[in-house]
């Protein structure tokens, strides 16, 4: 099955695989790369939520686990025999768990290092060669705040945020002599799936919110618009990049609490 691309927007013509498309930041950059004119392999371990592809123009499912080899191999295959190419590779898919250093299963914190950082390593060995078959492409990677400072009861995320940030530099050197950039964007508090959980803990909720610079949560699309910037050719200059999308969060030593917005 072959589909055309559109002929007009900042992503006609190219083409994009993204994870953990079923939801929250991963749904919002595919859903705004297709609003942009691109066509869309959209990854998800879960094929229910990929259900909003259904009807949508120039996206393909594919419910996968990202953490498999041959998974990523495949997602390739899918956008090269489905679109006739490969230009951008979102590697987003992630999962967070909480418990402390002591009592935290560490099958958890291994299943964590599949998911957070072997996925992205495996979709970068992946996609390398078709993207250099087009002369070159963006790959753009999620990580965290967390993954730049340590969160109480977060190690296994916190560890495994850090570790891409750097997977990614090293990367981006291998592979920017044949312009193919790497780049990493850190979301802070983001409304999402993964957050649904401490959005209904107000005092959490709350605390997070109030240590922003902005004094607010992100939006999935305010996120995805990062990323669809990273994965144009308007960022042609930007590779090895980490690049905060998390309200200045992490502008904050944490000491003293920003001014509140006024009413
Ligand atoms: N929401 C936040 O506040 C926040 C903050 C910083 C970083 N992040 C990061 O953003 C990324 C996206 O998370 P989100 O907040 O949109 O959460 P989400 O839970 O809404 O979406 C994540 C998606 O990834 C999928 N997924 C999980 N494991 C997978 C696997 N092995 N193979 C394929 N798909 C898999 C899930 O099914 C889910 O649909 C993650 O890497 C997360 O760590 C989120």
């Amino acid at each position: 099955m072959t589909q055309e691309p559109l002929s007009s927007g900042r992503h006609a013509g190219r083409v994009a695989i993204v994870t953990g498309a079923g939801s929250g930041i991963g749904r919002a950059v595919a859903e705004l790369l297709l609003r942009e004119g691109g066509t869309v392999v959209a990854a998800d371990l879960s094929d229910d939520r990929l259900g909003w592809c259904r009807g949508t123009e120039r996206v393909v499912p594919a419910s996968v686990d990202v953490a498999d080899a041959g998974a990523n191999d495949a997602l390739v295959s899918l956008a090269v025999d489905t679109f006739g190419g490969l230009d951008a590779v979102v590697l987003n898919a992630g999962i967070a768990m909480s418990g402390s250093i002591e009592t935290l299963p560490i099958e958890e914190f291994e299943r964590a290092v599949d998911v957070n950082v072997k996925a992205v390593a495996l979709g970068i060995r992946a996609s390398a060669p078709a993207l250099r078959e087009r002369g070159g492409g963006s790959i753009a990677i999620t990580a965290s705040t967390s993954g730049q400072r340590g969160d109480p009861g977060m190690w296994a995320y916190n560890a495994t945020k850090a570790a891409v940030i750097n997977l990614a530099r090293s990367a981006a050197l291998d592979l920017g002599a044949e312009d193919i950039r790497v780049n990493v964007v850190c979301p802070g508090p983001t409304h999402t799936g993964m957050t649904e959980r401490l959005q209904e803990l107000p005092a959490a909720y709350e605390a997070l919110r109030r240590r922003t610079a902005r004094q607010q949560w992100a939006t999935a699309d305010e996120v995805a618009a990062v990323f669809g910037f990273l994965v144009s050719a308007e960022s042609g200059a930007v590779t090895g990049a980490v690049i905060n999308a998390d309200g200045g969060i992490s502008a904050n030593t944490g000491q003293f609490l920003p001014p509140e917005r006024s009413a």
